[in-house]
């Protein structure tokens, strides 16, 4: 494996995350300030050719698995040809995508043809017009199709992700529980974390323990796994179809295990999802540097990346993009 992509602490980083657009066709209110955010010209977008010159170099270092985030990346025109030159890497193992489902049930045979491996879907309601409230826009129905549609599909896992808010969508628990009884769904209950412009408060946040004790009340039996990768610790009720995880950066954060890098739309390599620290790929690139001469950044910036970023106490005093910009 790549020294250039393993840090001091031994963390070896197979996972690229790359975010492909800051456009978005929903206004999620974790996401995103009611003003919207400042888009980034054009010009200074890495442009698909540059997406695919800095995959390729992460892949030949040792990245396995890339997933495709956004904004919203199923709005990019060229995803699928995104995902098929991906598709031809060597040493590519997974091809990803986090969406908020809107396009999802039109563009799902395409999908899978180009060779998408893996989904993850947003949807945080389960009752429609809370739904909207969340995201500003109209559509539950539409990612609910997108969702039932991947399920017929054959993906698996298909994972659901549900940002859970005190007051807003807590009292939906239960009911996204529920869901995983006949359907073979993944979902996880994420906490709440502070990004610039989303109010972000200690009182709106739901913690994991808070989810679990009330989980619990209702299925007592529930079950550890041991299967949720990095991000997510799962559990299931015995005898349903489907499992749920939890996504606890800020109560129990994961970053010993942290296996993940990101390249922001703008073309900054992002070491952490959360602090500032960023470096200009595109500028490199584009001053016509060589493969050795990217790298030689790309595992300086590694090498400088901290032992661990989330946790409660540092995000929330933390500076950082707002969501949509970073891809998540
Ligand atoms: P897989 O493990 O590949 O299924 O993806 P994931 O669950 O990490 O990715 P997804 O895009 O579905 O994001 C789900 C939640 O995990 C989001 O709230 C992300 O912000 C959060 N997340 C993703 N990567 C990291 C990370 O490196 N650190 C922390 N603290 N949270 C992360
Ligand atoms: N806190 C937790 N998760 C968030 N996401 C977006 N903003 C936040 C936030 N403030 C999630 C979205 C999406 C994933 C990429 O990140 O729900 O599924
Ligand atoms: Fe769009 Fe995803 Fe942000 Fe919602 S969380 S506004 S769906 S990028």
């Amino acid at each position: 494996f790549s020294a250039f992509l393993t840090d001091n602490f031994g963390r070896r980083h197979s996972y690229l995350r790359i975010s492909l657009t800051e456009k978005c066709n929903l206004r999620c209110q974790y996401c995103m300030p009611d003003e919207g955010v400042k888009l980034t010209p054009r010009s200074q977008l890495l442009s698909t050719a540059e997406v695919l010159t800095l995959a390729r170099l992460f892949v030949r270092e040792g990245v396995e698995k890339i997933r495709l985030t956004g904004g919203e990346p199923l709005i990019k025109p060229d995803v699928l040809d995104v995902i098929k030159e991906l598709k031809k890497l060597e040493g590519l193992k997974t091809i990803a995508v986090t969406t908020n489902g809107m396009n999802l049930a039109r563009l799902l045979p395409k999908l899978k043809d180009a060779g998408l491996d893996l989904i993850n879907i947003s949807l945080d309601s389960l009752v429609p017009a809370k739904f909207e409230f969340i995201v500003r826009r109209k559509g539950f129905h539409k990612v609910m199709e997108g969702i039932e549609k991947a399920i017929e599909m054959g993906f698996n896992p298909v994972k659901v992700n549900c940002v859970v808010m005190r007051g807003l969508n807590e009292d939906e628990l239960l009911d996204f529980v529920a869901l995983t009884e006949k359907k073979p769904l993944d979902v996880r209950f994420i906490e709440y974390m502070p990004f610039d412009g989303n109010k972000w408060n200690f009182r709106k946040m739901v913690s994991y323990q808070e989810m679990l004790d009330l989980i619990r009340q209702q299925w007592p039996d529930l079950e550890r796994l041991e299967t949720g990768g990095t991000t997510a610790k799962t559990f299931k009720v015995p005898g349903f179809k489907g499992q749920m995880g939890f996504i606890t950066s800020m109560s129990e954060h994961f970053c010993g295990s942290c296996n993940r890098l990101r390249i922001t739309a703008d073309g900054n390599l992002k070491v952490c999802l959360f602090g500032n620290s960023e470096v200009s790929l595109r500028d490199v690139l584009r001053s016509g540097a060589s493969d050795e001469e990217l790298l030689q950044i790309i595992g300086a910036a590694v090498g400088n990346k901290k032992k661990q970023h989330a946790g409660m106490f540092n995000i929330s005093k933390m500076k950082n993009r707002p969501m949509i910009h970073i891809g998540g």
